[in-house]
């Protein structure tokens, strides 16, 4: 109950919270990535793999309560946190803005993550809901019939001949909108860039970060990040040139 109590209210419980959330929303945003680039492939894979999932019923339900409790504990730390260090600076603002030390992608971090929040608001009702482009949302394609069957890890998960979402369909068709698009490339890129400073800043808090692999660790968390953009940035980036339909 104290190392509860302690975890919420200390500064480096505070900082711990925004790390441990923000490791599992890496693994869902990395996974996310991973599952969507079937989109490259036979339209039964990713037609397969959202049918798969919406086939979860309550263990889905029970995975997205969890991200969101996650999104709303990283919120909260980042902002209380943000919110200290604008206090204890006090109200005098700086006359010269210290930022020589700062990369760039660090002194924007609160600006990149209330841009991401806005935009996983808008995807959840461009692809979950349906609100923001009704024409082009579940109801409104047909379904799609599998050609094969579905596996993961060698189990079959869908059968061929089920009817399933044409979800290829609803994001190819999403994407044609040039604006839909860019706001996505735009969105995908200021993500990255949060994820490279708070990538490094979560092995700082949990004490894995050191002099000895420091240059080695910037390193790989630059490349894991810049290839996390490209992945992104291709699905809508190959619609908008016409690669992918
Ligand atoms: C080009 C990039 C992306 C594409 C094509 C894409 C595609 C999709 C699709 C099709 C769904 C709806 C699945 C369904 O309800 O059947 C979805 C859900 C979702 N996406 Fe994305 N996504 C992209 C990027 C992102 C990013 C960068 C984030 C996080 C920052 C994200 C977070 C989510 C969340 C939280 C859901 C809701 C999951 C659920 O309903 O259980 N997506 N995405």
């Amino acid at each position: 109950m104290d190392l509860a109590r302690n975890l919420f209210r200390s500064t480096i419980g505070r900082k711990l919270i925004m790390a441990a959330t923000g490791v599992v929303l890496i693994g869902f945003v990395a996974g996310h990535l991973v599952g969507n680039l079937q989109v490259f492939e036979d339209p039964d894979r990713i037609n397969g793999y959202a049918h798969f999932l919406q086939s979860l019923g309550p263990a889905l339900w029970l995975v997205r309560l969890f991200l969101l409790a996650c999104v709303c504990l990283h919120v909260w730390s980042a902002t209380v946190l943000s919110l200290e260090s604008i206090k204890a600076r006090g109200s005098e603002p700086y006359r010269v803005k210290r930022w020589i030390d700062a990369s760039f992608a660090s002194r924007y971090m609160r600006g990149t993550g209330y841009v991401v929040l806005a935009f996983i608001l808008y995807h959840l009702a461009h692809f979950t809901v349906g609100a923001a482009q009704p024409a082009t949302f579940k109801a409104n394609i047909p379904h799609y019939v599998m050609k094969g069957d579905y596996h993961i890890l060698g189990v079959t998960v869908v059968q061929a001949g089920t009817e399933v979402l044409d979800c290829r369909s609803m994001v190819i068709g999403g994407f044609r909108n040039p604006v839909v698009a860019v706001f996505y490339m735009v969105a995908v890129g200021l993500l990255s860039l949060h994820l490279l400073h708070g990538a490094e800043s979560l092995f700082q808090t949990f004490g894995w970060r050191n002099r000895s692999w420091e240059r080695a660790l910037k390193a790989v968390v630059t490349l894991l990040c810049a290839a996390y953009f490209l992945g992104n940035l291709a699905i809508p980036g190959s619609v908008l040139l016409g690669m992918l339909r």
